[in-house]
């Protein structure tokens, strides 16, 4: 695996390229900590942002600086610096909450540390600092959130950034039991919404133009429509009682199913942008502001709502790792990004050999 004290670590060059280098396993500094890999996974924004464009942006939230990739990590304690909290030990597991705020800001100071203002203190895992796809991971022990037994590292992965987006989605739009959810797009972050949704007592719908991730999102109990069917509008009207969804969530990213989710909400609904890139046309009279609609953008999550997920899992008995269709280990980072960037797998995850392993023999 490693020697000499190096590890390795998985580079993205941009026009669907992926290097691995060898790197000098870290030595935690004043206020850090050295986890041992276990599972990093890989996201939908990570092929939008630097694996398919031919230049990766530099600057801004989604700027890469070349770092090791991969934005949800989760490991393993073992290596503590100086002045570390006392409640985090060696062998403890741990799921990374991947954007490093300032901590001195505006935003920092209200937990929000995804909205931090400062240009060199905001520092995101796996975009401007090493991440997740390698076999060591130098974090900050603020951005620390402990894995609940019997959450496995996997799940911890899936929770590190698409499922922590699919829950704060689902908290901005107080989901309950009285509500009627529409999911626009099931990849693993629309998957992750609705199965959150199904647990917070609502009914959930999800819509999909790929066959497989429908199939995939039936088999997870999600009654999933074809968003290319002429007549899907109709159909989703009919079967939440003639009203359209009170909840609609687009994890797509996708003009017309951002335009269908508006389009079939009741009055008063509540919509979620999730889904990223692109853009949406609609008449705004009829379309929103005469049924009165509340459209909200949702980026990510905070780390107390991360650390919630994680309770919440336990006690729904919810094991995200279900929506990992495959798993990797370092060394095959590239066939993993080819597999995920052809939208035939459910999430792919790169894994330490005894996680994958744990992994294989549990399906
Ligand atoms: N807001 C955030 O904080 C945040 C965080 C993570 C990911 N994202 C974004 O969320 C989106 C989902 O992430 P993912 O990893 O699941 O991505 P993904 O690309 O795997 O999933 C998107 C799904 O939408 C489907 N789709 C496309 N057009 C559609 C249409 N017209 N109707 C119905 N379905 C359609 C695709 O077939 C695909 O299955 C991406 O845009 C990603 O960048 C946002
Ligand atoms: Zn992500
Ligand atoms: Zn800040």
């Amino acid at each position: 695996m490693t020697t000499d004290n190096i590890m390795r670590g998985v580079v993205i060059k941009g026009s669907r390229r992926v290097a691995i280098q060898d790197y000098a396993i870290p030595v935690p500094g004043v206020g850090e900590v050295l986890l041992e890999m276990q599972a990093s996974g890989l996201c939908g924004s990570d092929l939008r942002a630097i694996y398919r464009p031919e230049n990766p942006k530099s600057e801004g939230a989604e700027g890469y600086r070349g770092v090791i990739a991969g934005h949800e990590p989760c490991g393993k304690i073992v290596a503590i610096g100086q002045n570390v909290s006392p409640e985090w030990k060696v062998n403890d597991r741990v799921v990374v909450y991947h954007i490093h705020g300032c901590g001195s800001c505006r935003e920092c100071r209200a937990g929000r540390f995804i909205s931090c203002h400062s240009e060199t203190g905001r520092e995101a895992y796996g975009w401007q600092r090493n991440g997740g796809h390698s076999d060591y991971i130098l974090t900050s022990a603020a951005d620390l959130v402990r894995l609940l037994e019997p959450l496995s590292y996997i799940d911890g992965s899936v929770i590190a950034c698409g499922l922590g987006t699919a829950y704060a989605a689902t908290l901005r739009a107080q989901i309950s039991g009285l509500d009627t959810v529409l999911v626009t797009g099931m990849g693993p972050v629309g998957l992750g919404a609705a199965l959150l949704a199904q647990k917070e007592g609502a009914n959930v719908y999800g819509l999909e133009v790929d066959p497989a991730r429908r199939q995939a999102a039936e088999e997870l109990g999600i009654y999933t429509l074809d968003g290319a069917s002429p007549k899907v509008k109709e159909t989703i009207i009919e079967l939440t009682g003639g009203y359209g969804p009170s909840v609609v969530i687009d994890c797509s990213g996708h003009p017309s199913a951002r335009l269908t989710g508006l389009e079939v909400a009741r009055e008063w609904a509540r919509i979620v942008f999730v889904g990223e890139g692109g853009s949406v046309t609609f008449d705004v009279s009829p379309l929103v502001i005469h049924k009165s609609l509340t459209i909200y953008g949702s980026w990510v999550c905070s780390i107390s709502q991360m650390e919630s997920l994680v309770e919440n899992l336990v006690k729904w008995k919810l094991f995200p790792e279900k929506v990992v269709s495959h798993v990797f280990s370092v060394h095959e980072a590239e066939k993993a990004y080819a597999l995920f960037d052809s939208g035939k797998s459910g999430k792919v995850i790169i894994a330490s050999e005894e996680e994958a392993k744990r992994w294989k023999e549990s399906k």
